[in-house]
């Protein structure tokens, strides 16, 4: 089974090959980053604008560097939602396209169940299935989700974020301490050599009694907002007198704000690894940052559970695990997924 995948969900254009769901013949990711970095965020306009001008490019190359024939390829998947409506569309439009023109079928992937099969890319669909029940943790720009796994397919979510996603609070740090953007890895940076106990920012829970939570649990999920807001009040009390006071506190004020962001992230895993859990998973753009990748490490050891990350090729937004996923059967296909539209609120519930 070769796929073909796209994935434009938010400012990554991406194409991929992967076959039968663990083989990844080409992974071609193009980060609009730059594109984007002037207004600290992403511009959903300048995005798909980006989208349309690039994906062409980006598609050829991967199948080209796939080494695969067009007429070899049995389907083309793309990510159908959650994200961008306007981003989403061209990939969607895209993959539509090519699939009438090859006479090939169209299979429309949840972008978060890709990321929920990103740490098992090299392992494959079986070792997916070994590692359930798990509970998965995924972590990026746009979502911050802890999920209970029993088997592809089989996704029940116990937790979210109810405001900020954690990639976002970071993204949000990074431009308040003027770092640039992404924030993630600029704020990780920062943060080298610095002293991460130096601030204690708040590790801010929901109440069980937050009309937000709508039946998830209160302690398998996050709110990121008031921590933008404790770091936005702390460097007005306490500004930087020049740059040789900036370059003295930068990291410490830096490592303590990743630390909080981390020990949210760590406390809801440890809280949602209950006995119906025999394993602990992470994919996702934050799922870069090597404090948490540290602490997750340290989390799985004393919970004795084995731990799957994912790759760094697969954490940020790529194709290759849209393409995998439709590789083991999974996502919307038949004849009536032509008719579907792009979905920006999609939920990990949904298919
Ligand atoms: O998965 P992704 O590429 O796109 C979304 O679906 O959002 O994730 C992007 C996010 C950004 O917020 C970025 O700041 C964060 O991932 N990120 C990191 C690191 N690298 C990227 N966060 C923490 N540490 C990193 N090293
Ligand atoms: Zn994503």
């Amino acid at each position: 089974m070769i796929v073909l995948g796209i994935e434009t969900s938010c400012d990554e254009t991406a194409a991929a090959v992967v076959r039968n769901g663990c083989d990844t013949l080409s992974n071609v990711v193009f980060s609009q980053a730059a594109r984007h970095a002037p207004f600290g965020g992403v511009v959903p306009d300048i995005a798909a604008r980006c989208h349309v001008e690039t994906l062409p490019d980006v598609i050829e190359h991967a199948v080209r560097e796939s080494g695969v024939e067009w007429d070899a390829l049995d389907t083309v998947a793309a990510t159908y939602g959650p994200g961008l409506s306007s981003s989403l569309l061209i990939g969607v439009s895209a993959a539509k396209g090519l699939a009438l023109r090859l006479g090939k079928p169209f299979c429309a992937i949840n972008h978060l169940h890709a990321h929920l099969y990103s740490p098992f890319m090299s392992a494959g669909p079986a070792a997916f299935e070994r590692a359930c029940p798990f509970v998965a943790l995924i972590v990026s720009g746009g979502h911050t989700v802890l999920v209970h796994v029993s088997g592809l397919g089989r996704y029940r979510v116990l937790g979210r974020t109810l405001d900020d996603a954690a990639g976002e609070a970071l993204d949000k740090a990074a431009m308040l301490l003027g770092l640039g953007y992404p924030g993630g890895p600029v704020v990780q940076r920062a943060g080298e050599g610095g002293d991460a106990r130096r601030i204690r920012f708040p590790r801010a829970r929901p109440g069980a009694d937050n009309p937000f939570l709508k039946g998830l649990r209160a302690d398998c999920s996050f709110s990121f907002s008031g921590l933008k807001t404790a770091l936005l009040y702390y460097m007005k009390e306490h500004p930087f007198a020049n740059e040789a006071d900036r370059a003295d506190r930068l990291p410490s004020i830096a490592a303590s704000y990743q630390e909080a962001v981390v020990a949210a992230l760590v406390d809801r895993c440890d809280r949602a690894l209950g006995p119906d859990a025999t394993a602990l998973a992470c994919g996702g753009g934050v799922s870069l940052n090597a404090r948490l990748r540290a602490a997750l490490t340290g989390l799985a050891r004393k919970k004795s559970v084995p731990l799957y990350l994912a790759e760094p090729a697969y954490c940020g937004d790529n194709a290759a695990m849209v393409a995998a996923l439709a590789g083991v059967g999974q996502g919307r296909r038949g004849p009536e997924t032509m008719d579907l539209d792009a979905n920006p609120v999609l939920d990990v519930s949904e298919f």
